[in-house]
């Protein structure tokens, strides 16, 4: 078993019977929805709720029912991965482009654990280029804009064709190195007129399921 795949079959073991889920988004929540698939199976009851296009194809491929967010009162638990988590349980996400509707649904709910393997976990966010999510209309403004502040943007191309999120709007990646105020800069992003949202996830992790090549450790904050 992989670091992504041992993570996501320890993370099975919060969820409970009666739970409104939240699903994330990415290839070791691929390896979640697989072990959930075999629980649901074995007789586990939950309700859930996805975060992509992507995860809704793969559970309902696996007899997983998705139900819309806004159908439910509130949302027991997410999990979902991450691209780079610090000490402080913040994060970057969004390298799956699921940044928009995976914020949307781990500010929904109570609790939010993500599944992540050893080398997302580091001491300092922005090594991994962070992804924000802008409106088509006006986006090449938005990229100087940011060339300008030094931000080293790309908008992001899959197969040289621009990447379109399930919204319908681009993803421009800042290669930042290193961010020093995660939540500063969140807020100065999220003040851009044509910013939809940004990768960042402040304050929105309780528990981190970390995969080590001997082991799993459980970070509760
Ligand atoms: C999806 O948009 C992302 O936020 C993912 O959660 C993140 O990129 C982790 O993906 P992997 O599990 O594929 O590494």
């Amino acid at each position: 078993m992989n670091e992504k795949q041992a993570v996501a079959v320890k993370a099975v073991e919060f969820v409970e019977t009666g739970m409104v889920l939240g699903i994330g988004t990415g290839s070791t929540v691929n390896y979640f929805i697989n072990a959930l698939a075999d629980k649901i199976k074995d007789g586990l009851k939950i309700t859930a709720v996805s975060t992509s296009a992507a995860t809704t194809k793969l559970a309902e491929s696996l007899g997983i029912r998705i139900t819309s967010l806004d159908e439910v009162e509130k949302v027991d638990l997410t999990i979902d991965g991450a691209d780079e988590v610090d000490a402080q349980f913040n994060g970057i996400k969004g390298g799956g482009g699921a940044l928009l509707f995976e914020k949307i649904v781990a500010k929904a709910s109570q609790q939010n654990i993500w599944i992540v393997d050893s080398s997302k976990i580091v001491k300092q966010l922005g090594k991994f280029p962070l992804p924000v999510e802008v409106t088509t209309f006006g986006a090449y403004r938005l990229l100087q804009h940011f060339d300008e502040l030094g931000y080293r943007p790309i908008v992001r191309k899959i197969n040289s064709q621009t990447f379109i999120t399930d919204s319908g709007n681009y993803i421009i990646d800042l290669h930042l190195d290193v961010i020093k105020d995660p939540a500063n800069l969140e807020t100065e992003l999220k003040l851009i007129t044509g910013v939809v949202e940004c990768g960042l996830f402040i304050n929105i992790a309780n528990r981190i399921i970390a995969g080590y090549p001997d082991r799993i450790e459980i970070i509760n904050k």
